[in-house]
């Protein structure tokens, strides 16, 4: 499998410090954001990483990550000329994959535990999708999953009342129908090819499968959240991807 870490979009929710400098580049722990993505991978067994990132960054995104060397794994980079959403980052990843299944992460996610044994549970897994839950306190800050017994049946982006307190966290895993089922997604009302509605139809055609995150979880993408990643990464005995 092929890991895709993404790092574009423009941070405004963390302005003035993303005016200079790109969001997953700022210091999370003692480390730059996204680096705790790359080891997340890499630790899942994961050795050919593509990184999206803007391109007023890629600059200092290849500055810091370089060749993948120190990391023990090998990057390939691509440029997202606009913010179109997390779905249009994806589909920069096409050729990249090859036709394997991949594993994506986006750049501002930070776990307390290792993600492996879901990419296991993926690798195992025949054909469609995986995607990873975390029960949170403010639900309407994601893409909230619907759950029967059995499976997650619908997922809402940023609902106002949101039907359940899962999240769905940013890892998603996906074989390689994914690229058709990005081309047949249409912008949301905020402009942005939504990861949510590539999510929905690989629900439609009964495809998702899910696993929830054990520790804690949070995205590092407001203030708080920020703070929150930080708290997390300092405090947790977080050798834990090492
Ligand atoms: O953190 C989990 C949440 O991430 C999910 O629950 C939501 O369903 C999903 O839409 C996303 O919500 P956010 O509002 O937090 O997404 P944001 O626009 O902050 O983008 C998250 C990351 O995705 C960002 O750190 C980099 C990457 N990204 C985003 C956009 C819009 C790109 O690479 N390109 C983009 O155009």
């Amino acid at each position: 499998m092929k890991g895709i870490i993404l790092a574009g979009g423009v941070g405004t929710r963390l302005a003035p410090l993303t005016e200079v400098t790109n969001k997953h580049l700022l210091p999370v722990g003692r480390e730059p954001m996204i680096w705790h993505p790359v080891k997340q991978l890499v630790k899942s067994g994961i050795k050919e990483i593509l990184v999206v990132t803007s391109t007023s960054h890629m600059g200092d995104v290849v500055n810091s990550l370089g060749s993948g060397k120190r990391f023990g794994c090998e990057f390939t980079y691509r440029v997202q000329e606009e913010a179109g959403g997390i779905a249009h980052a994806l589909a920069l990843a096409e050729q990249f994959s090859e036709g394997q299944k991949i594993v994506i992460l986006l750049g501002d996610n930070i776990f307390e535990y290792s993600i492996a044994e879901h990419v296991h549970a993926f690798q195992d897994q025949p054909s469609g999708a995986r995607v990873l839950l975390k029960e949170v306190g403010d639900p309407e800050r994601y893409g909230v999953a619907a759950l029967d017994e059995k499976q997650v049946v619908a997922i809402e982006e940023k609902p106002v009342k949101p039907k359940s307190n899962y999240a769905v966290v940013g890892c998603y895993m996906y074989d390689n129908q994914v690229f058709d089922v990005i081309r047949n997604t249409k912008p949301s009302a905020r402009g942005e090819l939504e990861i949510t509605a590539v999510n929905n139809l690989y629900i439609k055609s009964g495809q998702l499968q899910y696993s929830f995150v054990k520790g804690r979880w949070t995205d590092a993408g407001t203030f708080d959240s920020f703070l929150e990643a930080n708290t997390l990464l300092l405090s947790n005995q977080n050798r834990i991807l090492e």
